[in-house]
């Protein structure tokens, strides 16, 4: 039996999702404490009121070893949540931080022989190339990223990687192949990878949680690389067209940020996890296109979407999170879309600076070659 209050490391804290990771283990009676260097994309305003007075902050950089050090002495639980993200255009900085900074604490912890009793690790559906998918003749089958070449012909279609027959989107489970299309998601494989490896290695639980499309309220509405919902919100408000990538009639599956803290709970507090990577979604695939008209029939604010045919080099078209594994261990989402959006924009009204920041960015995107654009001939359809 446990002679004291269990203590929790959130590194990334005081982000959306680590801030509520945080809230909820307070809730429960843990004690803990956040590390964050508060990335200035993400907190234009410094530190965020939503910290709670009596969590123990330490504002300082992951990558950074004595902070790292310090951050994990006296913990038995870490919830790493920090991580660089989105569609940004920096390559080494996503390495350092994600990659690098993992290596780095799962060593601390080694050679410290510190005596942490589980690590949870953010990881993304990110990971995978492309949703599974349903070929009308081979059935299931898991297709790889698109083409570029196929993109820029217009074609936004899923091809089965047999026949070449167009297919239907279906759930992914966890046994799917793991690619990394992005640089981001690239990191994502190693950061799940190095921890579930190691975990192994030195006899400590590690879950490596799959995040399907996570929003809700504190997603930082001043970064432009990331969060359709954040995005699309902020666009409406400012009178502005919401801009698809592709057609909008990708999916996506989309968790409201509390749940996904419940889900961090369940996989500290059980241990049926342990050693897996594990989906955390709504099972359910929703298309870009919907969730703009959900958000403008939230806002009552009517802006038909513009859709101009670019596209990201390395996006998957569908992706709907296969959720057995966690489902199984006891996890169901409890805020459906139109009410999580409601909660969304009940707190985004309260924030002062609602901008638009996506303009400047989709220039910049273009720019570095992370936004293409197809070539007319292709969007003859
Ligand atoms: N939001 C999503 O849709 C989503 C989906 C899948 C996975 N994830 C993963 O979940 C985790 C949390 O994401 P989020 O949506 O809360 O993002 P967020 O940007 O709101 O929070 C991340 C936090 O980490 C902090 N951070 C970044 N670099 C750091 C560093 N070097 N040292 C210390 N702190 C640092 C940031 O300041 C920020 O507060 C990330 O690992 C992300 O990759 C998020
Ligand atoms: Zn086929």
């Amino acid at each position: 039996m446990a002679t004291h209050r269990k203590r929790a490391l959130v590194t990334g804290g005081a982000g959306l999702i680590g801030s509520h990771v945080a809230d909820l283990l307070q809730r429960e009676g843990w004690t803990v404490r956040i590390l964050d260097n508060l990335e200035p994309q993400t907190h234009r305003n410094g530190k965020p009121a939503w910290i709670a007075n009596d969590v123990e902050f330490i504002e300082g950089d992951l990558r950074d070893r004595e902070t790292m050090t310090a951050a994990l002495d006296e913990i038995d639980v870490v919830f790493h949540q920090a991580a660089y993200g989105g569609y940004m255009p920096e390559i080494a900085k996503y390495v350092h931080v994600n990659s690098f900074g993992t290596a780095q604490m799962l060593e601390i912890i080694r050679e410290q022989k510190l005596p942490i009793k589980k690590i949870l690790v953010a990881s993304s559906q990110a990971v995978y190339s492309e949703g599974a998918a349903t070929c009308p003749e081979h059935g299931l089958v898991f297709p790889e990223v698109r083409p570029v070449e196929q993109l820029q012909a217009g074609d936004w279609s899923v091809h089965c990687p047999i026949c070449q027959a167009v297919t239907e989107s279906t759930p992914t489970h966890e046994r799917a192949p793991v690619g990394g299309e992005t640089v981001y998601g690239l990191t994502k494989v190693d950061q799940e990878k190095l921890t579930l490896l190691w975990g192994k290695q030195i006899g400590i639980p590690t879950v490596a949680l799959r995040y399907s499309c996570t929003y809700g309220p504190r997603q930082s509405i001043f970064n432009p690389y990331t969060g359709v919902i954040a995005i699309f919100c902020t666009r409406l408000l400012n009178n502005l067209p919401p801009v698809f990538y592709e057609d909008g009639e990708q999916t996506r599956d989309f968790s409201f940020v509390e749940d996904i803290a419940r889900a961090n709970l369940l996989a500290a507090e059980t241990d049926r996890l342990d050693g897996l990577p594990v989906n955390v979604g709504s099972g359910r695939g929703v298309s870009i296109r919907e969730i703009a008209g959900l958000i403008s029939d939230a806002l009552d604010i009517r802006i038909p979407p513009e859709a101009k045919g670019e596209f990201r080099p390395g996006e998957m078209r569908h992706l709907t999170s296969g959720t057995d594994r966690i489902r199984a261990a006891g996890y169901e989402p409890q805020v459906d879309l139109p009410t999580g959006i409601g909660r969304y924009l009940d707190w985004i009204r309260q924030q002062g600076d609602v901008r638009d920041y996506f303009s400047e960015a989709a220039a910049i995107l273009r720019d570095k070659g992370i936004v293409h654009r197809a070539k007319p001939a292709g969007l003859r359809r």
